[in-house]
């Protein structure tokens, strides 16, 4: 006996104990001519964020939860999940994260706060056989190979970095109004940089950047520094590089949209006029981005899928719940990596409809 729960793992002999006891308890039932219906399948998700108020992760974690409970009554199982805010501290995650494993969740959901310290978590769950699904933090990928029941579902960095850029080059080459307000055949940027060391603020730093030069157009940084996503510490970061560089910067790339929009309100409390304002760009797509797009106060921003990354998570658990190979039903990138495509929006897609929002 012995041997034979040495050979399983605590979780599948726990999972076998649990069919066997539905098993005794369904017999029971039918001894006693019981009419009660079975209890629904029921999926229970771990969900920890890096932070809850970040704009893009709040509405991704919106999206998941519309979705459970479309699938919920559709389905007619239950989902059940539960969400825990990690509020930027890694200890604060790790402790909440040791809970929902000692709470035996189905699967694991993970923002992560810190990317490069996923190896003891996934130690942990596989100790406990619980999958992890990291999204949007992306872990490096030695740590995602330490167990093969771990996933990441996100966007490719460099592709909005690329997106970006192109959305700069169209309204360089397309001079209407200038881009180039000094006319010297540079265009001077400012960089509003994430969180150092994430992967979107990295990669979307060199590659929107690439794009252009790589495109022939000649360019000079004015400035650079990191604002955390955050709009305020943009708007604050914005407000100096005004005082310094005054009308030269002409072209503000953002990492994502609300540090766009807080070089936005940096201008307007300063009193630009249209004519005067930069050309800002961002990545994202949020409510208010796509409001300041129709306005003309952003030119351009790019799609991040919260709900493609929301629908793919919940298949993927869902998969991985009742015990099916999840590469039998969804497109996994070398078994473990799920891809949503980014998209550009700018005025132009947003009046065709084809911004996918
Ligand atoms: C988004 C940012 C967000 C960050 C959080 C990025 O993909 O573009 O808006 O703050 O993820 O990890
Ligand atoms: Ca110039």
């Amino acid at each position: 006996m012995i041997r034979i729960i040495k050979g399983c793992s605590t979780r599948s002999f726990r999972k076998g104990l649990k069919a066997l006891s539905l098993l005794l308890a369904a017999a029971l039932l039918a001894a006693c001519g019981s009419t009660r219906a079975a209890e629904p399948r029921t999926l229970r998700v771990g969900v920890a964020v890096y932070l809850q108020s970040d704009t893009f992760i709040s509405t991704l974690v919106k999206e998941l939860e519309k979705l459970a409970q479309a699938r919920e009554s559709t389905d007619g199982m239950k989902i059940n999940l539960n969400v825990v805010d990690g509020r930027g501290s890694q200890l604060t995650q790790t402790e909440q994260i040791d809970r929902l494993i000692a709470l035996d969740y189905d699967v694991l959901c993970v923002n992560i706060v810190d990317r490069t310290s996923t190896a003891q978590l996934i130690d942990k769950a596989k100790e406990a056989d619980i999958p992890v699904i990291f999204f949007n933090r992306e872990p490096v990928a030695e740590d995602l190979h330490r167990w093969e029941k771990v996933y990441y579902v996100g966007a490719k960095a460099e592709e909005s970095g690329v997106l970006q850029g192109q959305i700069l080059l169209d309204r360089w080459l397309n001079a209407d109004p200038p881009v180039d307000k000094n006319g010297d055949g540079v265009m001077q940027y400012v960089m509003l940089e994430g969180e150092p060391g994430h992967q979107d603020a990295m990669l979307r730093t060199e590659y929107a950047v690439q794009t252009l030069t790589g495109a022939g157009v000649t360019v000079e940084k004015l400035a650079g520094d990191t604002a955390n996503w955050d709009r305020s510490q943009a708007a604050a970061r914005m407000s100096s590089w005004l005082e310094q560089f005054g009308s030269s910067i002409e072209v503000v790339i953002s990492n994502n949209d609300d540090m766009a929009l807080g070089a936005i309100d940096a201008c307007q409390d300063l009193g630009l006029t249209e004519e005067e304002m930069p050309v800002v760009v961002g990545v994202d797509a949020t409510a208010p981005a796509l409001e300041a797009v129709r306005q003309g106060t952003l030119c351009g921003t790019v799609r991040n899928d919260a709900a493609g990354i929301a629908e793919s998570m919940l298949d993927l658990a869902l998969a991985l719940e009742s015990g099916e190979d999840p590469a039998a039903s969804l497109e996994l990138t070398d078994g473990k990596y799920i891809w949503l495509p980014y998209q550009r929006v700018t005025l132009r897609e947003l009046e065709a409809g084809r911004a996918g929002v």
